[in-house]
Order: structure tokens, then sequence, then C-alpha cells
């Protein structure tokens, strides 16, 4: 059995309400789950998170409310994502990673969303890969990889096949921290991921199967980060 934290990207997810991926990421983890993997997902907020986050500065609200906000919305898609997988997760919210430990051992798939204003669901993702002593992190979302540049506004951006944790933090601290990023990492997770030296991958969530192939065996095209020769724990 391997224990797993998969980070899905609200983006991929819930990108909106009429355009989610809930089945498609419900039937991915369920195979998983037969396989006999130790599932962990924290979701994010995606855009209904986004523009409820941009009302909140509409009026006035200070960037730490605003995560709150954001955070709720984690939360209720985390809730939408329990709903798909019926029998196969449990079925609360961990809403912190204490109940995330304590629901793993029904050996179920558990859901978290956001726990803490000021970082993103890729920090809590890393802090609960390091809680449960997870043999890797996944982080999914709209993008296939890590880029040297965001890729959507620099042609000359090239993709990494492999990174070191100091590489991907220098990447990071040129970009800026404020509610409904839209980094492709957050700063806090790249230090916990350093530190851990849990090997991360980064894979385009926009295509749930993915994930299968990571795990399961199988050719896939993302980055792997990390400090070692990292071949996969699996
Ligand atoms: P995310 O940024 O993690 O979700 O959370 P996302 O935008 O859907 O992720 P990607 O881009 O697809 O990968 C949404 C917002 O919720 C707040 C932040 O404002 C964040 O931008 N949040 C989330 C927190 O403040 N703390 C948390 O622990 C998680």
């Amino acid at each position: 059995m391997t224990r797993v934290v998969i980070s899905v990207g609200g983006s991929v997810l819930v990108p909106t309400l009429d355009t989610h991926r809930l089945v498609e990421w419900a039937d991915a983890l369920k195979i998983l789950a037969k396989a006999g993997h130790q599932i962990f997902a924290v979701v994010g907020g995606g855009g209904e998170a986004r523009r409820y986050i941009s009302v909140c500065r509409g009026i006035g609200l200070d960037e730490a409310s605003s995560d709150e906000f954001g955070i709720l919305i984690t939360r209720i898609n985390a809730k939408l994502l329990i709903a798909a997988l019926g029998e196969y997760a449990y079925p609360c919210v961990a809403e912190s990673y204490l109940d995330a430990k304590k629901f793993a051992l029904t050996r179920r798939i558990v859901i978290m969303g956001g726990v803490t204003p000021g970082q993103t669901t890729d920090a809590v993702a890393a802090c609960l890969a390091e809680e449960t002593c997870s043999s890797m992190m996944i982080n999914m979302t709209a993008i296939d990889g890590i880029y040297s540049a965001d890729p959507r506004k620099d042609p000359e951006a090239v993709k990494y096949g492999t990174l070191g944790t100091q590489g991907l933090i220098d990447l990071i601290v040129r970009e800026k921290l404020c509610a409904g990023s839209n980094m492709v990492f957050d700063l806090v997770a790249a230090k916990i991921i350093e530190r851990s030296g849990i090997p991360l991958i980064v894979i385009d969530g926009r295509d749930p199967s993915l994930v299968c192939r990571v795990l399961l065996g199988g050719e896939f095209a993302g980055t792997i980060v990390g400090d070692k020769i990292v071949t996969l724990p699996i």
C-alpha cells in the first residue's frame, strides 16, 4: 500500500459549477483506492473561490479575511468530491491534519480543503504529506508541469522534467502571494517539500486519469521535484 497526498486544483476539479470534472476525478480516485492505495486528496477553491475573493476585495475586506472565504469554498468543493465518491470516501471533510489522520484509520479516501489564511491548498497538501509520512505528493492543476516562466505569457518558457527543491523555491519567490493567487505552487508548500524530502510530482489535472499512470505504472509527462535522484517509491 502506498500512502499518497494528491493536491487537486479547484481550477481543474470545479473551474466553474457548470464545467466541473467531479465524476472523472472520483473515477480516478476509486481506481487507486481499489488498487489498495491510501489516498488523501486536498481540494482547491477554483473559479468560485476567486469570484468570492473578488467580491470580498470589492467591499474592502483585507486579504486574510478574503482567504477565509477561499477556505470555505475549498471545503464546499471537497464536500462535492466526497458526494461523487460515495462510500469510497470518509463522509466528512477533514478540517485539520488530526481529522485527516483519524479518518484514514477507516482506510477510506480522505478529502480535505484549506485550513488557514496566507497559503493555498498546496501547502495543506505538503503538511499533510509530512504528517502522514506519505511516499509522495502529487500536484494536479491546470498546467502539465513546472516551467521556467508562465508559458501562457512567455513563449520562451521551458518545462522541467526534474527540478531540485531550491530551483522550485527560486521560481516561486519571483511571484507574489495574495488571496486567490495563480502561482503554480506555493512557497510554504515548497519549503515543506524541501525539509521533508518527500518527492513532488506535478502533472496535468485536466486529465484525472494521469494520476493512475503515476501510481499504477505507465508513462507520464510532468515534472518530478526532489533533491535525490528520484525513483518513485511505488
Ligand atoms: P487554492 O488556491 O488552493 O485553490 O485555494 P485553487 O485556486 O483552486 O488551486 P489551483 O490554482 O487550481 O491549484 C483558493 C484560495 O483559498 C485560500 C486562498 O485565498 C487561496 O488562493 N486558502 C486556501 C487559504 O487561505 N488557506 C488555505 O489553507 C487554502
